[in-house]
């Protein structure tokens, strides 16, 4: 019987800050990645992992198999062993943690929205930049099969050129009145409420799928004003941010858009969709259907004609990954998918953040990425305030 150690060979050292819901999420991605990916010089291990609360970052720390535990986000951006910091707090936080971390000449990947605003954004991106340190937005869905292959088949032409972009992150659980007032419905920690929260994403697909946006005219709807505290349920206090946003969309291209954003909408569970419209084509996509991603080519036959079903699986960029049993031989494009979900779609953007680390650059989705999404947002926020329409700001951060 032969027994062999591991090589003990992780390159990268890995800071969290923030123990909640992307804790999981990113905790398992970064495990992932060195069972998955079939290369030692790709690994991640799990350092340190901080928040506030004591208890949730020694939980999360238990679970995943992090090292140690903590309270202070600077025992992280400060620590010489620690190459990249894993940025997953409220994201009013972002900023000052960013900003350290890069003095401190550490890799930085931020959650989504990068800031609450484009100021601190345009600041974060032009750090980032002159740290020369790779960073990187978790805007996970740019990872996902269906959406590179969505990207592949606009970026060959098939639809010829790009008139319409219809996107929407449509979500039913807020519709509930007695979850708490937490951060996300507070205007400071936050920046925006569905808008920002999961209206981040679809506006980083138009900006990936459709082009830079010209200018916006949007209006915003709050359902729910006031929810119970989270210190003392039997009392309230207000909503300060969107439950709904709608905006339509010039872009720089000449083709036009609508956003929607929402998380208190019966009817919806989950929802990221997309139709891109050319004058040849069109494609379509929604996460109620991850699996699939929906084509219409106009020089079908008429009789035939309508979008076709593409069920993704290992012939679509990144399904390769995942989940195919290795019989040996070259299965080829030939064996589709098993499907798979969240956590692949998380455990994808960290499989590109591994590759970006490997060779020291910082491909899209990165801070400059972030900086051109809070500007979206704050342009549809200003125009839903006046009533009209607003050009969205290109922040110069060369
Ligand atoms: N990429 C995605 O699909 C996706 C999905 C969900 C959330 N997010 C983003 O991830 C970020 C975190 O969201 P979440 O759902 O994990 O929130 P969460 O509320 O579940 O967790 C945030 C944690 O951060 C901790 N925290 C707050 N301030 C801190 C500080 N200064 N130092 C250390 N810890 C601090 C809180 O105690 C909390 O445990 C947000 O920016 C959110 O928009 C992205």
């Amino acid at each position: 019987m032969t027994i062999q150690k591991y090589s003990g060979n992780i390159p990268f050292r890995v800071g969290m800050v923030g123990a909640g819901f992307m804790a999981k999420l990113h905790s398992l991605s970064m495990r992932n990645i060195a069972g998955l990916m079939d290369d030692p010089s790709a690994r991640f291990e799990l350092v340190r992992i901080v928040d506030l609360n004591a208890q949730y970052a020694q939980k999360e720390a238990e679970r995943w198999g992090w090292q140690e535990s903590g309270t202070d986000w600077r025992m992280i951006t400060g620590d010489e062993t620690i190459d990249i910091v894993d940025v997953a707090t409220p994201n009013d936080s972002h900023c000052e943690i960013c900003l350290d971390a890069f003095a401190h000449g550490k890799h930085v990947i931020c959650e989504k929205p990068l800031s609450t605003d484009s100021e601190t954004a345009a600041r974060m991106a032009r750090a980032a930049i002159a740290s020369g340190k790779v960073h990187r937005v978790n805007f996970t869905y740019r990872a996902w099969p269906a959406i590179v292959q969505a990207k592949q088949l606009i970026e060959s032409g098939v639809l010829g050129e790009i008139r319409h972009f219809e996107g929407h992150f449509l979500q039913d659980h807020n519709n509930d009145a007695t979850i708490p007032l937490h951060w996300r419905f507070k205007e400071q920690p936050a920046g925006a409420g569905a808008l920002g929260d999961v209206g981040a994403h679809v506006i980083d697909l138009a900006r990936f799928l459709t082009g830079e946006f010209e200018s916006v005219s949007a209006t915003m709807q709050r359902f729910i004003t006031e929810r119970p505290l989270p210190e003392d349920r039997s009392r309230k206090g207000n909503v300060e941010v969107d439950d709904l946003t709608v905006a339509l969309v010039k872009f720089t291209n000449g083709a036009t858009g609508t956003i929607k954003a929402g998380w208190a909408l019966p009817g919806y569970k989950n929802d990221v969709f997309f139709t891109v419209i050319g004058e040849k084509g069109a494609v379509r996509f929604s996460w109620q259907r991850s699996n699939e991603l929906h084509y219409f080519d106009s020089a079908d036959p008429v009789a035939l004609s309508g979008y076709r079903t593409i069920f993704t699986g290992r012939a679509h960029p990144g399904a390769e990954l995942f989940w195919f049993p290795d019989l040996g031989g070259d299965l080829g494009v030939g064996v589709t998918g098993q499907g798979i979900g969240y956590g692949e779609a998380f455990t994808l953007s960290f499989r590109n953040f591994v590759n970006s680390l490997k060779n020291e650059v910082s491909p899209e989705p990165n801070f400059v990425d972030g900086l051109r999404c809070c500007e979206i947002i704050d342009a549809i926020k200003l125009s839903a305030k006046e009533g009209c329409w607003k050009e969205v700001k290109h922040t110069n951060v060369a």
